[in-house]
């Protein structure tokens, strides 16, 4: 077992069944026997005389030699009564009464699995319109979302974990103007993050400066008009202050729709890496790109693409049984998802695996290698997917799809690149496609100890050539980089840069070259230094359009009183 000590701490904490005393009653080993058996088992649905000794054994190692692993739910619940597998869900919003409430209840059941959902909130009526049965005022989106916001948070008590939303309103409703700011305060709406979903006519209503059509959402009527430049630049003066709005490119992810037939795309899940038909839901995966890296006869680390390709062929095996094994909240999620049977297979440690092949984040050469690596998961997770459907057919809606014409597939999409923020400590890797964000800082541990965390690739480097100390790091510890130190020579200055040594351009450019082979979006967050200006905010989401991401989501150091990642300290 691979596992290190804070993988270990959270599988214990979080993970481990345990019994109504709250006493621990599964082993780390079991954790893994467990979820590889029960997955293992849908090969069964297939062909009921399936080795699936044998399958749950090439699962489990997968797992245990942290190669791969599957989304939270699947490693709480797989082999267990409540059975919910997967991340993703997104759930539609209709515009009366039943359907508000409806949607809360729904999501409230996949909160309690662990599960996120997103909502376009776009359908319902603009506040202040007219309700014909009471002849009273509506009260708009943005009202309704704190009612989901706060049936989130009671549910949060008893769930697996907090529950997460995504808040999606179009830029044409009527209510635009109070969404962009519904979350100014940031004691507001705190169990949602929000996108705008932006079309291509309003950017480049925005890049001209000129005025674009609001819609009744009822009547599809125009019912006026604002400039695209101020609301483009609203947009970009909230996220400079405390990250939100994100923006979603509505017509992208409709662009990338492999079922038409079934109508329009118009949310993501919470962390926006995963675009979803109403009622459908998705189960994600990982591959730890550092599993996959050999040593070359001069001491050179590169890739072993045989192994990753081994890698690629057991995990869409493995996410695609979860599909079968699901154990689906509602009845028809459980029919959307199997008509589609979409699945995101992404990567974690990318970061990591630069730093050991000695190649700088913000370098050409990790962009191009970024598609190459991409590109291979793509490809060979499509063909997988291939080789699945000789066997057990493809996706049901495959004849509506794009795909109609060419090789069956198993599954509607294969790859999504997740933000991996819990399997990234399971594995002890980088998280997704991030760069690492500081490379040493204190950990308060539960005795009020503190304990300085290294990278481990950077400690051993510098180990190895003789300048480690503790000074040195309290010395990257107050700033999370190297970069100002004189004692660290230039070539590990070269490579070792973090989140803030990179510039925001670069960070788009690296979210760009894996959306380039991801068949669904990809989670990133491009860091500003404290000091960037609303312009340099503003570049960042006009580069982003142009370089065809399906969204992007900022974040500028210190712009919220609490964040996630800090520089300095961890609790
Ligand atoms: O690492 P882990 O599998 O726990 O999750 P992640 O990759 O950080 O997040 C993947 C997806 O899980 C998110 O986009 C959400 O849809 C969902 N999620 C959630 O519902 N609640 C959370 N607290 C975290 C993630």
């Amino acid at each position: 077992m691979k596992i290190g000590k804070n993988g270990l701490t959270v599988l214990e904490k979080r993970y481990l069944v345990k019994d109504e005393e709250g006493k621990m009653i599964e082993t780390v080993e079991g954790l893994f026997d467990r979820v590889a058996n029960a997955i293992a088992d849908a090969d069964l649905h297939f062909d009921s005389k399936a080795d699936t000794k044998q399958t749950a054994k090439e699962f489990r190692n997968m797992m245990t030699e942290l190669e791969f692993l599957p989304n939270s739910p699947t490693l709480m619940n797989a082999g267990r009564p409540l059975g919910q597998l997967s991340a993703c869900f997104v759930l539609p919003v209709g515009d009366s009464m039943e359907e508000i409430f409806e949607a809360i209840k729904q999501a409230a059941l996949i909160h309690k699995s662990g599960g996120g959902t997103g909502f376009s909130f776009s359908r319902l009526r603009a506040s202040g319109s007219t309700v014909k049965t009471t002849g009273g005022v509506a009260s708009g989106p943005v009202s309704f979302m704190r009612v989901f916001n706060m049936a989130t948070e009671a549910v949060k008590q008893g769930g697996t974990r907090r529950g997460a939303n995504m808040g999606i309103l179009r830029v044409d409703h009527p209510d635009i103007l109070q969404f962009i700011d519904c979350k100014k305060d940031n004691a507001d709406i705190t169990n949602f993050n929000i996108s705008v979903g932006v079309t291509e006519e309003f950017m480049e209503a925005a890049l001209k400066g000129e005025d674009y059509p609001l819609y009744d959402p009822r009547t599809k009527l125009e019912i006026g008009k604002l400039n695209a430049q101020e609301v483009f630049d609203k947009i970009v003066d909230n996220a400079w202050r405390n990250g939100e709005p994100g923006i979603i490119f509505l017509d992208r992810l409709n662009r990338d729709n492999v079922v038409p037939s079934q109508g329009e795309i118009e949310s993501t899940n919470p962390c926006g890496e995963q675009p979803l038909l109403p009622y459908e839901s998705c189960n994600l995966g990982s591959i730890n790109l550092l599993s996959v890296l050999k040593m070359d006869k001069d001491g050179t680390y590169v890739i072993d693409y045989e192994k990753l390709k081994r890698i690629v062929n057991t995990a869409v095996h493995f996410l695609d049984n979860v599909i079968e094994v699901n154990r689906y909240p509602l009845e028809l999620i459980d029919k959307t998802t199997k008509a589609t049977r979409k699945i995101g297979l992404g990567v974690m440690g990318w970061a990591d695996m630069l730093l050991r092949m000695g190649i700088a984040y913000n370098s050409d050469e990790a962009v191009v290698l970024a598609e190459k690596v991409m590109g291979f998961i793509n490809e060979n997770g499509r063909k997988a997917s291939h080789e699945l459907a000789k066997t057990r057919g493809s996706f049901p809606l495959f004849s509506e799809s794009v795909f109609a014409s060419g090789a069956p597939l198993r599954n509607a999409t294969v790859t999504t690149i997740a933000p991996t923020g819990t399997l990234s400590i399971l594995a002890g890797c980088s998280s997704g496609v991030e760069p690492v964000f500081a490379f040493a800082y204190i950990r308060n541990v539960m005795d009020n100890t503190e304990m300085i965390e290294t990278n481990p690739i950077l400690k051993q480097v510098l180990v190895e050539r003789g300048i480690y100390s503790d000074k040195l790091m309290k010395e990257i510890i107050a700033e999370g980089s190297l970069q100002h130190l004189p004692e660290i020579p230039e070539d590990i200055k070269r490579v070792f840069v973090c989140s803030h040594d990179i510039s925001p351009m670069h960070h788009i450019k690296m979210q760009a070259a894996f959306q380039r082979h991801t068949d669904n979006a990809v989670s990133k967050t491009v860091n500003f230094t404290h000091d960037a200006t609303r312009e340099d905010v503003r570049e960042a989401y006009i580069q982003a359009y142009k370089l065809d991401c399906k969204g992007v989501t900022i974040y500028r150091d210190g712009s919220r009183d609490s964040q996630v990642l800090n520089i300095g300290s961890v609790q």
